[in-house]
C-alpha cells in the first residue's frame, strides 16, 4: 500500500473494505477484539481503543473496520451536504516521521449517506458520528450546520462529536473561542435535550479540539467547556506546527500534521484539559498514539479512551491489541 500514492492507498483499502471482501481477512488478521470493557458517558466500550474520524468518513466500511477490534469507531466528519473537499493532492505521507499531513477539507457525500450507513451497520461495538460546518457557512451561521447534522444522525449513533478544530476548513477554529463556543455549545446541549425528550434516548455529544493554543486562551475555552453541559471531551485533532518535522520535503505543505510528532503536544493539551475539567469529565485522547506505551502514557495524562489514525496507517491493527494491552486496569479504576 505504501507504493500507492497516499490518497489512492487510503481509497483501496476502503473500497475494498466496503465490499466486504476483507471483512473476513480483518478478522483473520486481527483475531478476536480485545477485551477490556470500559463504561464512559453511560456507554459500554468493548475496549478503550477506537478508530478516529477521517478514515471513515462516510461509514463505507463500519463492518470491516470492526472486524479489526476496535471498540469504538468515528465516522465523519460528515457536513449537511455532500462536498468534494479541497483539490489533490492534499494528503502526504512524512515516513521518516510516521507522520501526515493532509488538508482533505472535510471531503464526503454529506450526512444522510452516513445515516443510511450507520443504519445498515452490524458491527456491535460503539459507534461516533462526528459532525462539521459545510466549507462556505460563515462561523455565524455554523451552528445551523451542526444542529441539521445532529438531529439527522442522533437516533442512529452512540455518541456525536462535534469537529471545531479541523484546520482545513477556513476558519473553523474561530469556534474555539469563547464567545462563539458558548454560544454553540448552548445550542447544542438545548438541542440535545430536545432529541432526547423526542426520541425517548440521551446520546452524549463531544468537542473535538485542536492541540494550538496559547495557554490562556485554552484554559478560558476549557472553562466555559466545563461550564457548557457537554458529555466529553476529543483531544486533539492534527496540528498546525511544523517544528518537530523541520526541514522535510513536505513540512511546508498546508494541512495538519498529525502521527508520532504530535504525540507531545497533543498530550500536554490532554493534560492541561484533565486539570481543568477535573477527574470525573470524560476525555478521549487522540494524536501521536503508535504503541502500548503511548497509550498507557495518553491513560496517565488523564485520558478515559483513546483513539488511532495515523498509527494505525504505519503500525497496522495490531495496534490494537497492544494498546489495549498496555490499558492499566489500575488507573481506569482510580480515574472511575
Ligand atoms: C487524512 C486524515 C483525515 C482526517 N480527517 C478528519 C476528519 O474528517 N475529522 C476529524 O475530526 N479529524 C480528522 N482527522 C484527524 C484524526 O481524527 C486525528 O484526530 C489526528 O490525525 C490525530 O491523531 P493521530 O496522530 O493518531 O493521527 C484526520 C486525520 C488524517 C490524517
Amino acid at each position: 500500500m505504501f507504493m500507492l500514492a497516499p490518497e489512492t492507498a487510503h481509497e483501496v483499502a476502503v473500497h475494498a473494505m466496503a465490499a466486504g471482501r476483507l471483512t473476513g481477512l480483518s478478522r483473520l488478521i486481527a483475531g478476536p477484539r480485545p477485551r477490556f470493557p470500559v463504561e464512559l458517558m453511560g456507554l459500554q466500550f468493548p475496549n478503550p481503543v477506537g478508530l478516529a474520524a477521517g478514515f471513515d468518513k462516510n461509514g463505507d466500511s463500519i463492518d470491516a473496520l470492526g472486524a479489526l477490534g476496535f471498540g469504538h469507531i468515528e465516522l465523519g466528519t460528515v457536513t449537511p451536504k455532500p462536498q468534494p473537499g479541497n483539490p489533490r493532492p492534499r494528503l502526504f505521507r512524512l515516513p521518516e516521521f510516521e507522520a501526515i499531513v493532509n488538508r482533505m477539507g472535510f471531503n464526503n457525500k454529506g450526512v444522510d449517506h452516513l445515516v443510511q450507513r450507520l443504519q445498515n451497520a452490524r458491527y456491535d461495538g460503539i459507534l461516533g458520528a462526528n459532525i462539521g460546518r459545510q466549507k462556505d457557512t460563515p462561523t455565524d451561521q455554523a451552528a445551523g450546520d451542526y444542529l441539521v447534522c445532529l438531529e439527522k444522525v442522533y437516533a442512529w449513533c452512540d455518541y456525536v462529536a462535534v469537529n471545531i478544530s479541523s484546520p482545513n476548513t477556513p476558519n473553523l477554529r474561530e469556534l474555539q473561542d469563547t464567545g462563539p463556543l458558548k454560544e454553540l455549545l448552548d445550542e447544542l446541549v438545548a438541542a440535545r435535550s430536545r432529541l432526547e425528550s423526542e426520541h425517548a434516548m440521551y446520546r452524549p455529544i463531544v468537542l473535538k479540539i485542536a492541540p494550538d493554543w496559547d495557554e490562556a486562551a485554552l484554559t478560558a475555552s476549557l472553562e466555559v467547556i466545563g461550564a457548557s453541559g457537554l458529555d466529553g471531551l476529543i483531544a486533539t485533532n492534527t496540528t498546525l506546527d511544523r517544528s518537530p518535522v523541520a526541514g522535510h520535503r513536505h513540512a511546508a505543505e498546508a494541512g495538519g500534521l498529525s502521527g508520532r510528532p504530535l504525540m507531545t503536544l497533543s498530550t500536554q493539551v490532554l493534560q492541561r484539559a484533565r486539570n481543568v475539567l477535573g477527574k470525573n469529565f470524560p476525555i478521549i485522547a487522540s494524536g501521536g498514539v503508535h504503541s502500548g506505551a503511548d497509550a498507557a502514557a495518553k491513560q496517565a495524562a488523564g485520558a478515559n479512551l483513546v483513539q488511532l489514525y495515523t498509527g494505525f496507517i504505519y503500525e497496522g491493527p495490531e495496534l490494537i491489541r497492544a494498546c489495549t494491552r498496555n490499558w492499566s486496569a489500575s488507573r481506569q479504576h482510580a480515574a472511575a
